[in-house]
C-alpha cells in the first residue's frame, strides 16, 4: 500500500501540528510505502516573501528528519524538486470544470475572510491531485479540511480515465478520526491563526512562561480539582508517561495539589519529551550539505516514480508527437 502525505511550510511547527498530523505521519513509516513531500509550491498561493518561504522550507524539512522522518525507508522530498508535477497539473487543468473549483470549501472560506483571490489558490486543488495521481498513491491521509480536495482528485480520475482508459489510479483518503483537535493556551483549538500555540521546539524560558501563563481557576489548594478544566493535564498525557498521568489524575482529584504543581511538572515533561528532537535538530541544522544531499536524493526517488506515470500521460495527451 502506497501513502502520501503532503505538508505545507508554514511558520514554527506547534504542538497542535505535531499532534494533530507529524507524530502520525512519522509513525506511518511502519504501516505501508510512505512518500511525504513538503508542498511548498502550494505555500507561495499565500505567501510572497520569498525569503520567508525559503525559510520556513528549510526550518520544516530540518523537522520533519528530526521528528523521526527516515529518508532511506520512505520517500521524502520538497515538491519544487520534481518540478514536473506542475506540467502534470496544466495536463489536469484540462479536465477540471471550472464548477468543480469554485464549489471547494478551501477556496471559498479563504474568499469569505477577504484573501484576494489569484489563480494559484483556485488552481490549488488541481495541484494538489498532481502530486496525489502523479504517485499511483492509494491512501492519503489528510485532515477533515483536505477531504474535497481529495475528491476532486478522485473527479479528475474519472474524467481522464473516462477518455484515455484505466491510466490514473483512484486514491481514498483517510480521515484520522482519533485525533482529537489540540486545545491551545487559552483552551480553544490550537492555531496559529488564534496566536495560541506553543513550539514544539521553543526554548526552555518560552515553554516555562506561556504554560505558567495558561488561565486556571481560583479553586483553593486543598480542594479537588477537575483535570479536564483546563489545557494542563490534557497537554500532560501527551508528554508523560502513563504512571506519571496517572499520578498527576490522582494527585488533582484528590486535592492539596494546585495547578502550579501540575503546571511545573508538565513544563519539565515537555521540555524532556522533545529534547531528543530538539538534539537531532541541531544537529540536522550544523550540516547542510547533509541536508541538501538528503533532499536531492529524495527528490531522485520521487521522480523515478513520477516519471513513468507522467510519461504515459503526455502520451495519452499527445504531446509526444514524434
Ligand atoms: P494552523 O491552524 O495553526 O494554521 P495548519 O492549518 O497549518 O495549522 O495545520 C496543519 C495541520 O496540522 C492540520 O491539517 C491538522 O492536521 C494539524 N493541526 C493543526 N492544529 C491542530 C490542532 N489544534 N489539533 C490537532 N491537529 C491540528
Ligand atoms: N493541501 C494540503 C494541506 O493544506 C497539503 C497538500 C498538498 C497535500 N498536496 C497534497 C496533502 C497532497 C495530501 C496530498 O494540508
Amino acid at each position: 500500500m502506497r501513502i502520501l502525505s503532503g505538508i505545507k511550510p508554514s511558520g514554527e511547527i506547534h504542538f497542535g501540528n505535531y499532534l494533530g498530523m507529524l507524530k502520525p505521519m512519522v509513525e506511518s513509516q511502519s504501516r505501508g510505502e510512505l512518500l511525504c513531500f513538503i508542498a511548498n509550491l502550494h505555500s507561495l498561493t499565500t505567501v510572497f516573501d520569498g525569503e520567508q518561504m525559503a525559510a520556513w522550507t528549510r526550518q520544516m524539512a530540518i523537522d520533519i528528519l528530526a521528528l523521526g522522518m527516515d529518508p532511506e525507508k520512505s520517500v521524502f522530498w520538497m515538491q519544487s524538486d520534481v518540478p514536473e508535477v506542475a506540467e502534470f497539473s496544466w495536463y489536469l487543468s484540462n479536465y477540471t470544470p471550472m464548477g468543480l473549483l469554485e464549489r471547494c470549501h478551501a477556496y471559498k472560506d479563504k474568499i469569505a475572510n477577504g484573501i484576494s483571490a489569484n489563480h494559484g489558490l483556485f488552481a490549488y486543488p488541481v495541484l494538489m491531485a498532481a502530486d496525489i495521481l502523479g504517485y499511483g498513491v492509494n491512501k492519503v491521509p489528510v485532515g477533515r479540511d483536505q477531504k474535497q480536495h481529495v475528491e476532486v482528485a478522485r473527479d479528475l480520475v474519472d474524467a481522464f480515465n473516462h477518455r484515455h482508459g484505466e491510466i490514473l489510479v483512484k486514491p481514498d483518503p483517510e480521515i484520522g478520526e482519533d485525533v482529537a483537535t489540540v486545545q491551545g493556551l487559552d483552551g480553544q483549538k490550537m492555531s496559529k491563526s488564534y496566536g495560541n500555540t506553543l513550539g514544539i521546539f521553543a526554548d526552555a524560558a518560552e515553554v516555562k512562561k506561556k504554560i505558567m501563563a495558561i488561565a486556571t481557576d481560583s479553586t483553593p489548594l486543598e480542594d479537588p480539582k477537575d483535570p479536564d478544566a483546563n489545557p494542563v493535564f490534557a497537554w500532560y498525557k501527551h508528554v508523560a508517561s502513563p504512571d506519571a498521568v496517572a499520578e498527576m489524575d490522582r494527585k488533582l482529584r484528590a486535592g492539596g495539589y494546585g495547578w502550579g504543581h501540575a503546571k511545573k511538572e508538565l513544563v519539565q515533561a515537555y521540555l524532556d519529551h522533545f529534547a531528543p528532537y530538539r538534539a537531532r535538530r541541531a544537529e540536522i541544522a550544523a550540516d547542510l550539505d547533509g541536508l541538501k544531499k538528503i533532499m536531492a536524493r529524495g527528490a531522485e526517488k520521487a521522480r523515478a516514480i513520477h516519471l513513468p506515470i507522467l510519461e504515459n500521460v503526455r502520451r495519452c495527451v499527445g504531446v509526444r508527437y514524434l
